[in-house]
């Protein structure tokens, strides 16, 4: 059985398996060097004058509630996602943090939403175009979404550039290998995405370009590696043995400092021309 991504089949998993990537990206979105990457491009957005944002692919809320809670942002935010099971995270996360009367999520596929043309005065993809079928597709809707001059932020991994070092060289690269394939489904698409901008009748007006990487201690890392344990056999990549092998390979490097990974993500704002 050839891998596939767990993240662009969310509404075909099970809740525990569900959980898993809740736990995974609610962590993910709590590091600092995280929310400063995601940040960054909603302050290149002027984010804070939109009145009405949409988040594809919101997952649990993250973007939506970083947005929420920004003090200078007086907007609602509207998220979207294919999964019940993360839709009714995010509804729950954003009930306790009381951000109810300002955020509202629901289930729908970003290749095409039932949402009217040029209703929203901005649109954010946080790691949604690599786990997407048709990039060049969700793309096109981000467009019809947003109102001319409006703005668009697209952030995600250059997820090819995935490594997690091990001793050996080749088990490394074919461990990373299929670590991409159980986790996207465009691993280089935000290298195409410059040549698809202008395609897709967009302007590029800002690019950010981060890379995470952790030498010697793992910390962004850990929460990933924590769910490949499930990630990588629910994918059909790797067995539950390989994957526990290969995760306490990883902590057992990070507790004698001796732990390397890396991961490039890229961010572009882009305004409808
Ligand atoms: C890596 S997660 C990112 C979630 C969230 N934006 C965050 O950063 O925490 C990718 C999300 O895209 C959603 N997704 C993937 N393909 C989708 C599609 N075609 N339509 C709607 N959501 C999709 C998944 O359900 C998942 O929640």
């Amino acid at each position: 059985m050839s891998a596939l991504d767990v993240y662009r089949i969310t509404d075909e998993l099970d809740d525990d398996m569900s959980e898993v990537l809740a736990a995974r990206l609610e962590a993910r979105g709590k590091h600092p060097v995280f929310l400063r990457m995601l940040e960054q491009y909603l302050d290149a957005m002027s984010i804070d004058s939109a009145r009405l944002v949409l988040d594809m692919g919101c997952g649990t809320g993250v973007a939506a509630r970083t947005l929420a809670r920004r003090a200078g942002f007086a907007g609602r935010v509207v998220g979207v996602d294919r999964s019940p099971f993360l839709i009714a995270a995010a509804d729950r996360l954003a009930r306790e943090e009381r951000l109810s009367t300002r955020v509202e999520f629901r289930t729908g596929d970003t290749h095409s939403l039932a949402l009217a043309d040029a209703s929203f005065d901005a649109v954010v993809a946080h790691t949604l175009i690599s786990h997407v079928e048709d990039p060049a597709a969700v793309l096109a809707e981000m467009r019809r979404l947003v109102r001319p001059g409006g703005m668009i932020g697209v952030f995600d991994g250059d997820y090819a550039s995935i490594t997690y070092a091990q001793d050996d060289l080749e088990q490394t690269k074919q461990d990373d290998e299929a670590i991409i394939s159980a986790i996207v489904t465009n691993p280089r698409i935000m290298r195409m995405m410059p040549r698809m901008i202008g395609q897709a009748g967009l302007e590029l007006i800002a690019a950010f370009p981060n890379v995470i990487a952790e030498v010697g201690r793992s910390d962004f890392f850990t929460a990933s590696i924590a769910s490949f344990r499930k990630v990588l056999p629910r994918s059909g990549a790797w067995s539950e043995e390989k994957a526990n092998a290969w995760a306490d390979d990883m902590l057992r490097a990070s507790e004698q400092g001796r732990f390397f990974a890396s991961t490039n993500f890229y961010a572009y704002v882009l305004r409808r021309v």
